[in-house]
């Protein structure tokens, strides 16, 4: 199990005093806290190696372009991806599907095709798609979820066609925790020939991702949400497809030979990595990969089911609270007060020393399919203890007791 006090040591914000109340941080969908170690391999590559990379071969430069590319080594090896340059770095996982939208969408999706996303979606996994869609005449058909909050895995079956091209899904909802079955949900639109990105912004930060044994076609990930810098995420695609590929964005760092009216382009992953990336952001997502498989994520989902399952005990002794979470949901809790705005419900919590989050989430056709106007979250991640739902628990009765 997880020594969650020693883990909270790394974690130098967290003695931070909100509004005069310890800070119990419970927006980690949002955006984790980075631990030292991570801060310090910003600063350490600032401090020592700083140089742009690929280009010089001067020793600074030498030595960023080898600290970024075993970076990208490190997350190959997390997510057990077959090569590393199936590994491209993004900004975060909207850039990545931006990616995938703008480049196989634009080769591979035609008129009278379909795009199958789900009721679940953050907006990073749906607009683009409309977008697509919108631009080359396609349909985007959508997975509902049922009442217990889960896809509908039998309507899904039925969307599947010989026109589905891609699947574009979530692997962890950031509103409800809803986890799908997606090892079901690739296998199903395989046997279709059609492609699967999964948006693993959420997932990845809590469970132990195996690419190879997955089999999906793409894969987003977020940094900053699992201890990384902001700035930090990748995109992961089959070598053959990402080969297939036109680049997305164009520039330096990604060209073969340049005249004034042609330019061939190099191979993977630079292909997809114009300009200067973010050569610090990415070095220090390496010290948050390597600290959680220190920690074990297989202890981060137990410790965090723990957790959800105590903010669900103590806050549905509430009469007043409804609860938005399935049966085996990820660390993410989702709540509404009777006759109370979310928004006040976060502010009275921040009163006390509680971040939690309000309002729709990016994700508004799910909100609306809930048929709420908004709802609070509270999301957990390694830092979190017991005491930190309690916290919670209390703020939510000062909450009940101001409005009634
Ligand atoms: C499920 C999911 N997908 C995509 C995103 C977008 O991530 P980012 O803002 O890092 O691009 C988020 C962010 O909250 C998310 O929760």
């Amino acid at each position: 199990m997880l020594n969650v006090e020693e883990i909270r040591k790394q974690f130098k914000i967290l003695d931070r005093k909100i509004n005069g109340k310890r800070l119990a941080y419970l927006d980690n969908a949002s955006t984790t806290q980075k631990p030292h170690k991570v801060i310090q391999a910003l600063t350490d590559y600032y401090e020592n190696n700083n140089s742009n990379i690929h280009r010089g071969i001067h020793t600074l430069s030498e030595e960023s372009t080898t600290l970024y590319e075993s970076a990208r080594v490190t997350l190959q090896k997390f997510l057990n991806a077959k090569l590393a340059h199936e590994i491209i770095f993004t900004r975060n996982t909207t850039e990545a599907i931006n990616l995938v939208a703008y480049t196989f969408g634009e080769k591979n999706i035609h008129e009278g095709d379909e795009i199958i996303v789900s009721e679940l979606e953050h907006h990073a996994n749906l607009i683009p798609w409309q977008e697509l869609c919108k631009r080359k005449k396609a349909t985007l058909k959508v997975i509902p979820i049922k009442e217990d909050l889960n896809l509908d895995m039998e309507i899904y079956e039925k969307l599947l066609s010989e026109k589905t091209k891609l699947v574009a899904v979530t692997g962890m909802s950031n509103v409800t925790g809803t986890i799908p079955n997606i090892k079901k949900i690739i296998e199903l639109a395989h046997k279709f020939n059609s492609k699967v990105l999964i948006d693993g912004a959420q997932l990845a930060a809590h469970t132990k991702i195996d690419l190879q044994e997955l089999n999906c076609d793409f894969f987003t990930i977020s940094g900053h949400k699992m201890l990384g810098p902001t700035g930090s995420g990748a995109l992961y695609g089959k070598e053959e497809l990402l080969n297939e590929m036109p680049p997305f964005l164009f520039g330096g760092g990604m060209v073969l030979h340049v005249t004034q009216q042609e330019t061939s382009y190099t191979g993977l992953p630079d292909k997809f990595e114009a300009g200067t990336p973010n050569i610090a952001e990415t070095i220090a997502f390496k010290s948050a990969i390597e600290y959680l498989e220190e920690i074990g994520m297989e202890n981060i989902q137990k410790h965090e089911k723990e957790l959800t399952d105590y903010a669900i005990e103590l806050f549905s002794k509430h009469k007043e609270v409804k609860i938005f979470h399935p049966e085996n949901g990820g660390g993410v809790v989702s709540f509404t007060i009777e006759g109370i705005h979310p928004h006040d419900i976060a502010s009275i919590f921040n009163e006390y020393g509680v971040a939690i989050r309000s309002g729709k989430h990016c994700a508004h056709p799910l909100i609306e399919r809930l048929k709420i106007p908004s709802l609070a979250r509270m999301s957990f991640y390694i830092y979190n203890n017991k005491e930190d739902v309690e916290q919670a628990e209390k703020a939510l009765k000062e909450t009940i007791k101001i409005f009634k």
